[in-house]
């Protein structure tokens, strides 16, 4: 017998799945997005440059292919971001904004936990193209609207940090160097490394020690400059007026590299040590660094579906999931009865009405109990009689009371 890979899923019932994928289609589309698709395979190489080279996802979680020799090394795209843009860089996109979503499977070589696999899904939002920070409370507030009014969550928190521009990002990894020189021989070993190689990461460090010692840590939003300071009190303010509930998390600095300015993240704490269902910021710098003549600053977050659908456990019961269409099941007696059972289940369906057909040869009362078993609500017995009578014996499952119906007025008895 073969087992799936671990930290992967089998999915048997996408009925939530499914609803939550389409409610996010139908809630972007309100607010003016389209989606695209992007290839699950893309080079290794856009990773190093965009996610980064010193990240846990490149350097640790990456799930890369041996191709032919002489082509340059591929990988499964661990998450959508470089993906869009290298699609907007290659197919010269004029739109801008560029307001765009794309959804499906990613892969990060992750130590598998609750909410925490190696193939997850993400459903992805970009607005490539905009500057204004304006842009960035109307894009949280979308997000916040879709979690508390569609998918009817409120068991969350809205985390928001401010990493500045490059510059207030460059001086600030001078000043919290300093305080890690002060203590350096307290904080964990992989802290050290950190510090030589992706020193922001030391603020997001799980070791409690360490956390405890960056308590008195330098705050990035207390050593931005002019423009990025009234940058980030609008971001508070207008997330405000609009009525998204926030907590500003100085230490939030997210594990890809390309973030600038606003990053933030829905965390709740019914998911445990995988806290984060939704996460993403603003990074205007990615199409250059990707290749692009021109630079365009842009703001976009990925949903973490798997995630998503663990929350909604305990809130799935008052989501308007679609109903399962009324099922009817055909029961012909006898072999001689198959074939006037195709044709009568052909008319049905092609009347689109969900129906199903019992070709086993089992006798009735295992046809009755089969039918029961797959959520019949009526089962439709066509003997010898009804066959020579051209009627057909209709079983209400539910209410136990049956009929005999034309086989010519079918249709019409289901449609009424
Ligand atoms: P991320 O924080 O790496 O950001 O992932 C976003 C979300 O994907 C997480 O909050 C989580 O819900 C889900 N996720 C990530 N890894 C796993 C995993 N191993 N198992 C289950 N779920 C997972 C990004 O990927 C950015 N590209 C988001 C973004 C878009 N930023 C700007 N635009």
């Amino acid at each position: 017998m073969f087992r799936r890979i671990k930290g992967t899923q089998d999915f048997l019932n996408l009925t939530l799945f499914n609803f939550v994928v389409d409610q996010a289609k139908k809630h972007l589309a309100q607010y003016h997005f389209t989606e695209i698709a992007t290839p699950i395979i893309e080079p290794l190489e856009m990773y190093k440059r965009s996610t980064g080279q010193e990240t846990e996802v490149v350097t640790k979680q990456m799930f890369t292919i041996e191709t032919r020799k002489d082509e340059d090394k591929i990988c499964l795209r661990p998450e959508a971001t470089p993906s869009v843009i290298r699609a907007f860089i290659e197919n010269k996109v004029q739109q801008i904004p560029w307001k765009i979503y794309t959804w499906g499977p990613m892969f990060r070589y992750e130590r598998p936990q609750k909410g925490r696999y190696r193939q997850f899904h993400q459903f992805n939002m970009e607005i490539v193209g905009s500057q204004s920070v304006c842009q960035d409370a109307h894009f949280i507030k979308m997000l916040d609207r879709f979690f508390h009014d569609k998918l009817l969550l409120n068991n969350y928190v809205l985390l928001i940090n401010y990493l500045g521009c490059p510059e207030d990002r460059a001086s600030f990894l001078g000043i919290l160097d300093t305080f890690l020189d002060g203590i350096i021989d307290k904080i964990c070993s992989e802290c050290k490394v950190r510090k030589e190689k992706n020193i922001l990461r030391v603020l997001d460090c799980k070791n409690p020690h360490c956390q405890n010692l960056y308590k008195d840590a330098p705050k990035i939003t207390d050593n931005l400059c002019a423009q990025c300071n009234s940058e980030w009190n609008t971001l508070q303010e207008q997330l405000t007026l609009l009525s998204v509930s926030f907590a500003v998390q100085p230490k939030l600095v997210r594990g890809l590299d390309y973030y600038s300015k606003t990053v933030f993240e829905f965390v709740s704490q019914n998911l445990g040590a995988q806290s984060a269902f939704c996460a993403g910021g603003r990074y205007n710098t990615l199409v250059s660094q990707l290749g692009g003549k021109q630079d365009q600053p842009s703001i976009g977050a990925a949903m973490g579906v798997d995630r998503t659908l663990l929350l909604l456990e305990t809130v799935k019961d008052n989501l308007p999931l679609p109903q399962e269409p009324l099922l009817t099941v055909i029961l012909p007696i006898e072999h001689a009865q198959n074939t006037l059972a195709l044709l009568i289940a052909d008319t049905l369906q092609y009347a689109g009405l969900c129906t199903d057909v019992l070709l086993e040869g089992d006798s009735i009362k295992s046809m009755m109990r089969k039918a029961n078993k797959m959520g019949a609500t009526y089962a439709l017995i066509i003997g010898p009689d009804e066959q020579k009578e051209k009627t057909v014996m209709i079983k209400n499952m539910v209410t136990g009371a049956s009929e005999s119906v034309l086989q010519a007025d079918l249709v019409e008895y289901f449609k009424r």
